[in-house]
């Protein structure tokens, strides 16, 4: 069985096949963990980045890591919350599922992902974490190259949150 590992950790120093960015539809960076994965992978990822046009919201683009210790770069798009009644569970989970089927895709074994729309996009964090283990479980259900899911939280209240979900499911 894959496994399903939380951390709290800053996702641009995991050695992981892909990391994913919480990225806005231009894909260009901004704050936050993507302003974060741009400074560390280096101007190329900004470049191959420009070459991409865009990403729309719950799709998932394909880049390299450059100087990152990841090799590749998932972006998605997250929703930005309006209250929960425009469609933003749906869309988050397509987030988590069409990374995972970028990365299954190109047989990648790990991937490491943010709490997608939590930050700047303000999806409140225990609904966006049952949305991203019950993603990540259903994908997983089917075979697949991934062994390792990791959640890297960037706080210890998130952390807690993850964990706790994880038990009881
Ligand atoms: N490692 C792991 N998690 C991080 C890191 C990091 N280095 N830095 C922040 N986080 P956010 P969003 C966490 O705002 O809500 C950007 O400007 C953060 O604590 O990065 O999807 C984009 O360009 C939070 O838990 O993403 C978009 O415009 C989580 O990552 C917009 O923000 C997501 O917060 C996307 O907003």
């Amino acid at each position: 069985m894959p496994e399903i590992e939380v951390i709290l950790a800053d996702i641009t120093t995991l050695q992981v096949d892909a990391i994913v960015n919480a990225a806005n539809s231009s894909l260009l960076g901004g704050g936050g963990v993507d302003g974060a994965i741009h400074r560390a992978a280096g101007p190329g990822l900004l470049e191959e980045c420009r070459s991409l046009h865009g990403c729309k919201t719950g799709e998932a683009k394909l880049t390299r890591g450059y100087q990152l210790p990841a090799r590749f770069v998932i972006h998605t798009v997250g929703p930005i919350w309006h209250g929960g009644n425009q469609g933003e569970a749906d869309l988050l989970a397509a987030c988590y599922q069409n990374s995972l089927r970028l990365a299954a895709d190109n047989r990648f074994i790990s991937i490491a992902f943010p709490a997608i729309s939590t930050g700047v996009y303000g999806y409140p964090v225990d609904l966006a974490a049952k949305i991203a283990v019950t993603s990540v479980q259903n994908f997983l259900k089917e075979p697949s190259s991934i062994e390792k899911v990791i959640f890297c939280c960037f706080s210890q209240n998130d952390l807690d949150i993850y964990q706790k979900i994880l038990l009881s499911v």
